[in-house]
């Protein structure tokens, strides 16, 4: 067991967490509205929609077992049946994959769709219950013009028990579904996800974290950092992999927590955004403003004030003989930076109170590689 990382499994993308942060409001719609129609004895059928990394698979699990332990409905006991679409992708694969959900089977070919239903109903009717079937990454499935989900919402209510579906899918699906179908799902039984923002993963990176990481090894400074990284795209999944990446990288470089270093190496060994060819075609006072903030940010923070950097840029001017810019260029050159992706400034738009970050690479990195370039190119100005 490392120092830092003590649960590494907690992170990964198989595992699911037994609570889900920021989602409750969802969450609790989506049960109240399936255990109320499960009550009465009638199926309800639901689309919900998010971008990659929203918590839709995460949700559905959760919604799946707490209807499941939730106790009977109507006298009927709740069994989930959850099935990625992605890896079974026509209607054949994913019925047979019902079938054996609730205890029956039939030869892989020779059957018509209405037939293997039939035999579903059948298995259900051995012992009654209510059904929730989750077709995750459902979109695989209904561009190829699915039938099942036709049949599904048409199943005559299998005497005692109903068949309820849960569609989960990264765009709306119901302009590919028949008429008929899309009617089942109408306006209240479609829930659009909205993206994580800055604090809601930070909450999130912050509950994984707890689960997965030493106590007192994980800085609010540093998950926010992270956050950061994954606000424009509100992806979870990415988010908790630079964690847990920057978590491995802590402990190899022998650190007792993680520091807004391992970050950036976390963030560079898998999406680098600062490559060479970018580095090459920079002017020389971005160059020298970079170094200026690769130095600053070798300390414990993953924001420098912007005049901290100002006051080191004049040192780096100086050490090279170049003649400093004004302070208007070198805000200029800072918004360029940030606008390439290089650099984020924080608070967005203002001036002089602002803060300076740099998460792609690890600072002493990019410090070896600019430093590098501003020599060489020093060394050839002199006559
Ligand atoms: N609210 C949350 N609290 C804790 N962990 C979460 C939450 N939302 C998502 N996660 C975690 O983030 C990762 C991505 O979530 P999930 O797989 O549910 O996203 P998704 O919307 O299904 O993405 P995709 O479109 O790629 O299928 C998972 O590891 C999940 O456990
Ligand atoms: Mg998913």
């Amino acid at each position: 067991m490392g120092r830092i990382l003590r649960a590494e499994e907690t992170l990964d993308a198989s595992y699911a967490p037994p609570k889900l942060v920021r989602r409750d409001a969802e969450i609790d719609l989506l049960r109240k509205r399936y255990r109320e129609a499960l009550g009465k004895g009638v199926a309800y059928h639901q689309l919900l929609t998010g971008g990659i990394g929203s918590g839709k698979t995460a949700i559905a699990h959760h919604l799946g077992s707490e209807l499941e332990k939730g106790g009977k409905l109507g006298g009927l006991a709740v069994q989930r049946i959850y099935v990625n679409c992605w890896r079974r992708s026509n209607d054949r694969t994913v019925l047979h994959h019902l079938l054996r959900a609730v205890g029956v089977s039939l030869p892989d070919r020779g059957y018509a769709l209405a037939e293997m239903l039939d035999v579903f109903e059948q298995g259900i009717r051995k012992s009654p219950r209510h059904l929730l079937v989750v077709l995750d990454e459902v979109s695989a499935l209904v561009r190829q013009e699915t039938k099942l989900v036709y049949l599904l919402t048409r199943a005559p209510e299998v005497s005692l028990g109903s068949i309820s579906l849960f569609l989960v899918a990264s765009e709306d699906v119901l302009p590919y579904l028949d008429p008929a179908s899309r009617s089942s799902f109408g306006v209240t039984h479609r829930l659009q996800l909205k993206p994580y923002g800055r604090d809601d993963l930070a909450g999130l990176l912050r509950y994984r974290a707890s689960l997965a990481l030493a106590p007192g090894t994980y800085p609010d400074e540093v998950l926010d950092q992270i956050a950061g990284l994954a606000t424009g795209t509100g992806d979870a999944r990415f988010a908790l992999e630079i964690l847990s990446n920057a978590a491995r990288h802590a402990e190899e470089s022998g650190a007792v927590a993680l520091e807004p270093e391992h970050v950036r190496a976390a963030k560079g060994s898998g999406y680098p955004t600062i490559t060479e060819t970018k580095l090459e075609e920079l002017p020389e006072a971005s160059l020298l403003i970079l170094l200026a903030l690769a130095r600053t940010l070798r300390g414990p923070k993953a924001r420098v004030p912007t005049e901290r950097v100002r006051s080191a840029y004049a040192a780096v001017a100086e050490e090279f003989g170049a003649a400093p810019v004004s302070r208007v260029t070198f805000w200029r050159a800072v918004k360029q930076l940030e606008r390439e992706g290089i650099a984020q400034v924080e608070p967005v738009g203002t001036g002089q109170s602002s803060r300076i970050g740099m998460d792609e690479v690890p600072a002493s990195y990019l410090e070896t590689l600019v430093h590098e370039r501003v020599a060489r190119r020093a060394a050839a100005r002199k006559p």
